[in-house]
């Protein structure tokens, strides 16, 4: 057996190409520059092709790799056109994180087929196809791979008064849609594993501060967490210490919410 050195752990990502979706802002915005200070590759999607731009260019002014890829992951056209796009510009992706998200925000009989299909096709069907496509293409090419889906703390632990049934549903499927891929893809050395985050600040935790006012409050240590305090669980689910963790879903929060 191959012995490891200790620690066993290293944050060198040179040589990977990690597409990150939602980098445009809130969570995925730092993936994508942890990523890129760790030596990978990027390609940074989202719709906002501005703040993609502005992205890719301050990880290039920091000596890093990162290409800008408009991609709306609700469109299936749009995913395989732009895994096409980023394979050509990069190479073949094996780190995928799929943290692009959106919240409904209203009580389930209030959700009308256009917000139900969006919530849907947003936060399950895209992370279901980017992930089978990366998943293919390193089967195709004996590659390992690594993949990272966003949850969320709410896929265990819901609140009367949210309005948020659907969100709900969705995260809770991305846990299974990850157990399942995992035990699917052992056998092809790609790792699939959840993080499930409480409260972080980010554009869409700003929108719901402003719907319903400030439940920091409410938590143990009254606060919010920061981006950067979810660095080091990237970096160890993309890294070769964890090579044996698969299929397991990280919760981050603080302690925010019960058990
Ligand atoms: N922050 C938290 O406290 C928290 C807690 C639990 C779970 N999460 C999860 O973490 C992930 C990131 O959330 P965040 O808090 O960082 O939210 P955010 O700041 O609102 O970011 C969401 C990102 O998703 C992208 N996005 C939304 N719809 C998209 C689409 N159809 N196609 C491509 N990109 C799309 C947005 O980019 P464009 O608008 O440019 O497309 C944006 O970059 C989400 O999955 C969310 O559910 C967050």
């Amino acid at each position: 057996m191959k012995k490891a050195g200790i620690p066993n752990f290293s944050t060198d990502l040179s040589g990977r190409v990690a597409l990150v979706t939602g980098a445009t802002s809130g969570l995925g915005e730092r993936f994508a520059h942890v990523l890129a200070a760790c030596g990978a590759s990027v390609a940074a999607v989202g719709r906002r092709a501005e703040k993609l731009a502005d992205l890719a260019q301050g990880i290039r002014d920091a000596g890093g790799v990162c290409e800008p890829i408009t991609m709306d992951v609700s469109d299936r056209t749009q995913i395989r056109d732009g895994l096409q796009r980023i394979q050509s510009l990069l190479g073949t992706v094996d780190i995928l994180i799929n943290n692009a998200g959106i919240v409904d925000a209203r009580h389930a009989t209030k959700i009308d087929d256009e917000l139900f299909d969006r919530v849907m096709n947003t936060n399950l069907e895209g992370p279901w196809f980017l992930a089978c496509g990366v998943a293919e293409r390193l089967m195709q090419e004996k590659k390992p791979g690594r993949i990272v889906n966003i949850s969320s703390i709410a896929a265990f632990n819901t609140q009367a008064g949210m309005p948020q049934a659907l969100y709900v549903t969705t995260k809770g499927a991305i846990v299974r849609m990850t157990e399942a891929m995992a035990v699917e893809w052992a056998k092809f050395n790609i790792n699939v594993n959840a993080i499930a985050p409480g409260t972080f600040r980010s554009e869409m935790v700003d929108g719901m501060l402003e719907r319903v006012g400030d439940i920091s409050q409410y938590f143990p240590r009254q606060r919010i967490c920061e981006p950067e305090e979810m660095d080091s669980t990237l970096l160890f689910l993309v890294s070769p210490s964890s090579a044996c963790v698969t299929g397991t879903c990280i919760k981050i929060d603080d302690g925010q919410l019960g058990r």
